[in-house]
């Protein structure tokens, strides 16, 4: 596939196989520019970049405003802390407001699962998903999938494990949909509470027993247990899920030779993986956000491109 067609990223699940391929060879191209002296191409010169976060972030949030700068666009970063949405702005009102600059992409983290679907409706910009409610974060995805292939040299075949808070989880959503895509098979596994019943209908193996299919994975991917979508009617207590989902050097020790530990951060240290595992496994969580950057890289340049 040589030509990018679609005008909005909005999730993993819409992507084809070949356009997660494009992407991820426009990634590494890009990657060895964050390595240069002079860390810029003009590749969006003259294109206007709106991050609109209306959820708290440090790693998209940064990699995405960085990758604009790195493309020479203009980049303009909304909070909705420091927004006028504390005046009473409604979200709708706040994109037709900033529609008005013009913008060729907005970048937009939000809440609300599947409202970007909506977003067309209200700007002419290309939409870009940083991560939406419980629905997708396919950049997370993408760069997650970018590391395996950099590291594995291949993302076909591979039995991938998804460890924690599923129920909550856009980067397993996307994950799932994209090693799927590469006849990857995908492991959930976490309490029964955090698996909703859907899952097993799209094509994942589902067990809430760690220690039993651990030894299997060529990947983990430990989540973040997402304590600002808990309801308690969910939850173990912390001691009970660090004693069955935590990552520990026990179990560490039970996974293939050359397993690789994924997260995507920010870590509970001591809830998702003990802390005396950090000088092991941190060294490639901080490669993911290397390729974060890469990633939204390609993404923002595929998109920006596109012939309108
Ligand atoms: N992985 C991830 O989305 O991290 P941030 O919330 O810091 O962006």
């Amino acid at each position: 596939m040589d030509k990018w067609k679609q005008k909005h990223i909005l999730g993993i699940k819409d992507l084809s196989r070949a356009e997660i391929e494009l992407i991820l060879s426009q990634a590494k191209s890009f990657k060895e520019i964050s390595r240069r002296d002079v860390k810029k191409v003009p590749a969006l010169r003259g294109k206007t970049v709106l991050n609109l976060f209306f959820e708290n972030s440090t790693r998209t949030r940064m990699s995405f405003e960085l990758a604009a700068k790195r493309l020479s666009a203009d980049v303009i970063n909304f909070s909705s802390s420091i927004s006028s949405l504390s005046k009473g702005e409604s979200v709708v009102d706040t994109v037709k407001t900033l529609d008005a600059y013009h913008p060729d992409i907005m970048v937009v983290r939000i809440d609300s699962s599947g409202c970007l679907y909506k977003f067309d409706e209200y700007t002419q910009a290309s939409i870009v998903n940083a991560g939406d409610g419980q629905n997708e974060h396919p950049t997370q995805a993408l760069l997650d999938m970018f590391t395996v292939q950099q590291v594995k040299g291949t993302l076909e075949g591979l039995k991938v494990l998804i460890v924690g808070d599923i129920r909550h989880s856009r980067v397993a959503r996307s994950n799932i949909f994209g090693f799927s895509k590469f006849s990857s098979k995908v492991t959930v596994c976490g309490p029964a509470t955090f698996i909703p019943y859907e899952f097993e209908k799209i094509g994942v193996d589902v067990s809430c027993d760690l220690d039993a299919v651990i030894a299997e994975a060529d990947v983990i991917i430990m989540l973040r247990i997402q304590k600002e979508r808990q309801s308690s009617s969910f939850f173990p207590t912390i001691r009970e899920y660090v004693d069955k989902f935590s990552l520990t050097p026990q179990r560490l020790a039970k996974t293939k030779k050359n397993c690789m530990v994924l997260h995507p951060g920010p870590v509970n240290w001591d809830i998702e993986i003990s802390s005396s595992l950090k000088e092991k496994v941190h060294p490639l969580i901080l490669k993911q956000v290397e390729n974060g950057l890469a990633i939204r890289m390609a993404v923002l340049y595929l998109v920006g491109t596109k012939k309108r």
